[in-house]
């Protein structure tokens, strides 16, 4: 509560300016010197975001903001030459507003790259590393300091809204995942915000939920990505998530964020809220939390009661001061870096394209793939085949400048595209769109959804092959639906039934092409289709790079980063996931759960502990419908036997070599378990046939296992 005496500080503050200090402006190497110089008022300032206005500068006017569409900033202290710096979504490419009022013969659209999932099934960390170094420059040329990316919560269950954000089920492939992130986009001058810590993985009730998990698997599988994330890599912030972790909210959980990231860990960055709004904000000081986001005047109010209360410690108000204006000494606007806002988009698309086709995951082929010659025109069915799903919605979207669409990327390769199909598809689209209230500039737009193909449409189809896309589309702030989400509607059912029944009656194939964030059912259907394929939600060049791999420009060498279950039951953590079978996705609501009787969701009892993914499919030996790392190839591989050699800083490396045995160039992803579970990976470059590479995969002192090391 505001009070007189308070009030009346404020106004006196805002009435007679301080003095500049002698001249003293902030300095790299002059920090404490700073701090002592600041008033608490202006601490309290420091401490808390600049509000909603950069991030809703689209409805609210572009007036004071620098970067509109930047999701937050710190507030400046000129009189000590302190700036306010840019904080910018998200984890597939830069989130800002892609035009401009004010600024009207401009335009700022960002790369759309692959999302985290289909980047950490391509388990090639250089590329991921390159991708980040294209995202860090395009923060860094339109004017943004810290990229609030990586996404890394674990996949917990498939259920998840955000989990296309997301990397994997196992944290060090997760870790190893963001790590090589964080290092290509701060290697551009910009900082990362790793994301969520900790334990937010389901959406629902996602501000209020209690994440009940023992401290075993709360280190050994939610934390481990993190602490290899922050080992590795050392972002320059972590983002404290929205959710409670056993009964505290992790924003205020000093266990979390001093105690186990800081002094066990060694992070040396700065911990900022996710995007919550008011809450005990001193005892998130207390905690380690520096930065409160999106930020709100009565934060800093409240700071300063507290301190002067007594309530709470103002050298624990420094010591977060302290971190802030270490961020801020490092960032481009400090350094004064003039950016250009036009980053090389061209060079970044390539980018995009071969990033995407290193993580596309071939699950099926028989004897369809890479087409053969002979085909020369393909029917494209499915909404996703004409409005691609390039990513999810939310915090996570981007505002590309075009996304390729399959028809287009096809008839690029020299491939006809069946008129008649694309007619019924590009009809039904267009009729939607003009129904379409002007979408969310802001969080990305969901896909239409399918219809009943006629089968009089099929009678006329006279392609040689049949591509039938399945689109998803999901995103923060709900989760998936098991029915027409995870199942296939009976819509799509039908139609995939009718489309294959038609082509194989006239002895052609029907290639499935899955364009999904998140993992779905596919043990009932998979017999039908010829080829799989899950490209997953690649981003703007997607549909380029699908075509790339179905026509063999490319060998598919993405693996799967998590397991496809034969039924949504069979993962243990169905048992106490919030999921709803009908409802729909809103932002925090509670979702009520027919199915299991479940009522609300205040909390989530973790009580499946470590079986999560494979890690419980395998020693529970249940059957998948595709496993973890799985993925196919247009060639064959061999290994050798592994080397094992011990270093003197206690980390184990592996040797082990990589023929190709097959006739095609192709690359090849090994897998290192111990203890039954992954402790490193590589993958080798483009390998001819008869080529052979050594591949070399460190395990850190801190992942050695107790048991054997087995490649996979
Ligand atoms: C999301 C974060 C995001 C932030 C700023 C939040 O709602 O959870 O991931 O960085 O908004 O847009």
């Amino acid at each position: 509560m505001l009070n007189l005496c308070t009030l009346t500080s404020l106004f006196l503050l805002s009435a007679t300016p301080l003095p500049r200090e002698d001249g003293l402006r902030l300095q790299e190497d002059n920090i404490p010197a700073i701090v002592q110089a600041l008033t608490l008022e202006e601490k309290a300032t420091l401490v808390v975001g600049g509000g909603f206005k950069s991030m809703l500068s689209g409805f609210l006017g572009e007036k004071g903001v620098r970067v509109p569409g930047a999701a937050g900033t710190t507030r400046a202290i000129p009189r000590l030459g302190i700036p306010s710096i840019v904080l910018s979504d998200g984890p597939a490419g830069v989130r800002i507003e892609p035009t401009r009022k004010r600024d009207k013969d401009k335009t700022f659209y960002a790369t759309a790259f692959p999302t985290g999932t289909i980047l950490a099934c391509s388990w090639n960390q250089e590329m991921v590393e390159q991708v980040g170094r294209a995202m860090g420059n395009e923060a860094l040329e339109y004017g943004i300091d810290v990229l609030l990316g990586p996404g890394m919560n674990l996949m917990r269950n498939p259920l998840c809204g955000r989990n296309f954000e997301y990397y994997s089920e196992d944290p060090v492939l997760s870790g190893r995942m963001a790590a090589a992130m964080i290092r290509g986009i701060q290697s551009q001058g910009v900082g990362t915000s790793a994301k969520h810590f900790a334990l937010n993985n389901q959406e629902t009730n996602r501000a209020g939920n209690d994440a009940r998990v023992d401290e075993t698997t709360a280190r050994e599988l939610y934390l481990k990505g993190f602490e290899i994330a922050v080992k590795e890599a050392q972002p320059w912030t972590v983002m404290s998530s929205y959710n409670k972790l056993n009964g505290e909210y992790t924003q205020s959980n000093r266990w979390l964020l001093t105690e186990v990231l800081r002094d066990e860990w060694g992070f040396e960055g700065l911990v900022m809220t996710d995007w919550t709004g008011r809450r005990n904000t001193g005892r998130q000081i207390a905690a380690g939390n520096d930065l409160m986001e999106p930020g709100l005047k009565s934060q800093i109010r409240e700071l300063v009661s507290q301190v002067k209360k007594g309530k709470l410690a103002e050298k624990d108000l420094d010591i977060c001061v302290t971190r802030i204006l270490e961020l801020i000494v490092k960032t481009p606007t400090f350094k004064g870096y003039a950016y250009s806002e036009s980053p090389d988009l061209q060079a970044h698309a390539k980018l995009a394209r071969e990033a995407a086709a290193d993580g596309i995951v071939l699950l099926k082929n028989e004897g369809t793939l890479p087409l053969p010659k002979t085909i020369q025109e393909v029917a494209v069915f499915g909404v996703a085949g004409y409005q691609t799903c390039i990513g999810g919605t939310g915090s996570g979207t981007v505002h590309a400048p075009y996304a390729i669409q399959i028809p287009q990327a096809l008839q690029a390769a020299g491939i006809r595209v069946s008129a008649s199909i694309q007619a019924i598809y590009e009809n039904y689209l267009q009729k939607k769109a003009r129904k379409k209230r002007k979408a969310s500039s802001m969080l990305g737009e969901a896909i239409p959804p399918e219809f009943a193909l006629d089968a009089q449409a099929l009678e006329e189809d006279r392609a040689d092959m049949a591509l039938f896309v399945i689109g998803r589309q999901a995103g923060e702030g709900g989760d998936r639906r098991l029915e027409d989400d995870f199942l296939l509607s009976d819509i799509e059912r039908k139609n995939l039934k009718a489309v294959t029944t038609a082509y194989h009656r006239a002895g052609k194939k029907v290639i499935v092409v899955l364009n999904i964030g998140g993992v779905i059912e596919t043990a009932s259907w998979k017999d039908l289709a010829d080829a799989i394929v899950v490209d997953w939600q690649p981003g703007q060049e997607g549909a380029a790079a699908l075509v790339d791999i179905l026509t063999g420009t490319v060998n598919p060498s993405g693996r799967l980063a998590m397991t496809f279950p034969i039924d949504y039951f069979d993962i243990p953590s169905s048992a106490n996931f919030p999921y709803d079978s009908q409802g729909k996705g809103s932002m925090n609501t509670f979702r009520k759960v027919r199915d299991r009787g479940r009522r609300n969701v205040d909390f989530t009892e973790y009580a499946e502990g470590m079986d999560v993914g494979y890690r419980y499919f395998n020693r529970a030996g249940v059957p998948v419908s595709y496993p973890f790392g799985f993925g196919l190839s247009y060639t064959e591989f061999t290994r050798s036997e592994i080397q094992q050699a011990e270093e003197s800083d206690g980390s184990v490396t592996v040797c082990v070599n990589v023929k190709n045995t097959g006739h095609a160039p192709g690359r090849e992803v090994v897998m290192v378990y111990g203890d039954g579970v992954l402790k490193g990976f590589a993958k080798t470059r483009r390998l001819e046939p008869g080529e052979t590479e050594t591949v070399r995969i460190r395990i850190a002192p801190y992942l050695r296992p107790r048991s054997f090391l087995m490649v996979s």
